[in-house]
């Protein structure tokens, strides 16, 4: 490459930009989109030699992953960080090999300065509070128990979807009468629903962090004899092709988007870092919202 770094290039012996991508892991739909679109954009022709990594959501597997990616000199490092802490000690020691890092879909809380050049995705609080804000707009009132299914613990979407859904519901008759996390997999949603179901008798909504638990909530409250989206209202954030598919059939209710598809922007990020341009240290990513009948209209064009 051509970055300024003396000719090492990550080892290709090529002109193309060496970046090296760790993944939070493939815990849901939404991932799945996201990793496709990093793959489909960080491509040699479009002028990028990438490695990919994937953490099986695991914080100490991104951390060895960063630390290969600066072992091995590459022109840039992004990752999508599991969860907000823990990550001074690599960014330093990325910053000391004079590697720049952009953060993909995540933030973290780090005392590094200019730990990173940018961070690129969406904003989190708005998206919990916009599905507050839905919830109180329909069911204030109505003195409806909800239910919370957080994502990974410690991540910033499960830390500030709830803070923003929180907000949004406060002053409303809207109870939280139970919050836990399933860890933002099918699975995990199923499970903690089904824990949910056996302690409480009186659930009227669901508030899940992502479609994938909302998905799995489904299972659960069908496994009941119960209607999701009638006797259970759902609220779910992302917008996955299963997750409209659930909400066009009358199963979920309301979804905020979160829009995957990042590997464009990260593209532009690193092409204008390497290149020594300037670049906005946030990006944040457009989402839009959608009911069921909104749903209905979009999902033929969803393309994840
Ligand atoms: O960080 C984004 C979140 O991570 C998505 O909403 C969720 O589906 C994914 O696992």
């Amino acid at each position: 490459s051509d970055a300024g770094d003396g000719g090492s290039d990550g080892g290709s012996g090529s002109d193309l930009i060496s970046v090296g991508f760790s993944q939070v892991g493939a815990e849901s739909g939404w991932r799945s989109a996201n990793t496709m679109s990093i793959k489909d954009t960080l491509t040699e022709e479009n002028g990028f030699e990438l490695s990919f990594s994937d953490a099986q959501q695991k914080q100490e597997n991104q951390i060895s992953a960063i630390r290969n990616y600066i072992a091995q000199g590459m022109d840039v490092i992004a990752f999508s960080p599991v969860v907000e802490t823990g990550w001074d000690a690599v960014l330093e020691e990325a910053k000391g090999a004079g590697i720049p890092v952009v953060l993909t879909d995540r933030a973290v809380e780090t005392t590094v300065d200019d730990a990173y050049v940018s961070f690129i995705g969406s904003d989190f609080i708005e998206e919990g509070a916009r599905a507050g804000e839905w919830a109180a707009e329909q069911y204030d009132g109505e003195g409806y128990k909800v239910v919370e299914l957080q994502g990974t613990t410690g991540s910033a979407p499960a830390i500030d979807r709830q803070e923003g859904f929180a907000g949004a519901i406060e002053g409303t008759d809207l109870e939280m009468i139970d919050s836990q996390t399933g860890d933002f997999t099918r699975d995990g949603g199923k499970k903690v629903m089904e824990g949910f179901l056996t302690a409480h008798d009186d659930i009227d909504l669901v508030f899940a962090h992502n479609d994938d638990m909302g998905l799995g909530a489904i299972e659960a409250i069908e496994a009941a004899g119960l209607k999701p989206g009638e006797d259970i209202k759902i609220i779910t954030i992302d917008g996955v092709k299963d997750g409209m598919t659930a909400l066009a059939d009358g199963k979920i209710n309301y979804i905020v988007e979160c829009n995957p598809l990042l590997g464009p922007d990260l593209a532009e990020v690193i092409e204008k870092t390497v290149a020594g341009d300037a670049v906005d240290a946030r990006i944040v990513t457009q989402d839009e919202a959608f009911d069921q009948e909104g749903a209905k209209a979009a999902l033929p064009d969803r393309q994840y």
